[in-house]
């Protein structure tokens, strides 16, 4: 009998993350509105890609998709190759906090703790060691070293996007998605984070998917898409 060499095993998934035809339809009234249609994407474990698209082309509906806090109307989000709209409310909740940082567009600090309070709390829930040097170092990485006791409303809009950032990064999770990490921060400030980013991603690893409308942001990326008519363009890694 003839010797058949044995197959190559099928390939689980190389990406870390994996979108495979995802679609988001919303209803309002009797009007129906596809913001995501047939969606596919893999990004690598280490890539970083900013997502660029206009005004209302669905860049928070795609980072809530891929951080399971939605879900999509039909299609799969993969993360490490796991299909996570298939995992238990506690598995999802382990996945998030073990995996994902998430920066939101609106930030959404928890108002009645402060902001060291805020950056605390994902270190607690993870049960890291020396809570109170890395909450400590996170504020002073995002330059609000003097700021931990106040509260949310007693920060302006670009301070209270610095204890987001340092609320996500808090755990140092693999994965970090940030929707306008730099929207309301002046030049200064925002160059800063650019630098934080870029040594999350060089340092650490960390696959980055961010949304933005910053070209600063958008020319450190590895990979641009552009999402508009619920179609998503990869304008590939030429810089700009
Ligand atoms: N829960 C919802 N119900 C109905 N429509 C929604 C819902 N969430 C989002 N949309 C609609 O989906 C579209 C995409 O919204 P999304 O917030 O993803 O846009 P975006 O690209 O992030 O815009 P921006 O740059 O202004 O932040 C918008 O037209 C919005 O009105
Ligand atoms: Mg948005």
């Amino acid at each position: 009998m003839q010797f058949v060499p044995e197959p190559p095993a099928p390939s689980v998934s190389s990406g870390l993350i994996r979108l495979e035809r995802l679609t988001q339809r919303f209803r309002s009234g009797d009007q129906e509105l596809t913001v995501l249609n047939e969606v596919d994407l893999e990004i690598a474990a280490g890539e970083s890609v900013a997502i660029l698209g206009p005004s209302g082309s669905g860049k928070s509906t795609l980072l809530a998709l891929i951080a399971g806090l939605d879900n999509p109307t039909s299609g799969r989000v993969l993360i490490e190759g796991r299909e996570i709209q298939n995992l238990s409310e506690d598995d999802l909740a382990m996945l998030r906090r073990s995996k994902i940082g998430f920066v939101f567009q609106s930030f959404q600090l928890l108002g009645n703790l402060t902001a060291a309070e805020n950056v605390r709390l994902p270190i607690d829930l993870a049960r890291l060691d020396r809570p109170d040097q890395r909450t400590a170092a996170l504020l002073d990485e995002v330059g609000l070293a003097d700021r931990g006791h106040h509260y949310p409303a007693q920060l302006s809009g670009g301070e209270q996007q610095r204890v987001a950032l340092a609320r996500a990064f808090a755990t140092r999770p693999p994965i970090l998605l940030a929707d306008e990490p730099t929207g309301n921060l002046d030049a200064a400030t925002g160059a800063r984070v650019l630098e934080l980013l870029a040594d999350l991603k060089s340092r650490r690893g960390t696959t980055l998917v961010l949304v933005t409308h910053d070209p600063a942001v958008a020319a450190v990326a590895d990979r641009r898409l552009y999402l508009n008519g619920g179609g998503l363009v990869d304008e590939g890694s030429g810089g700009r």
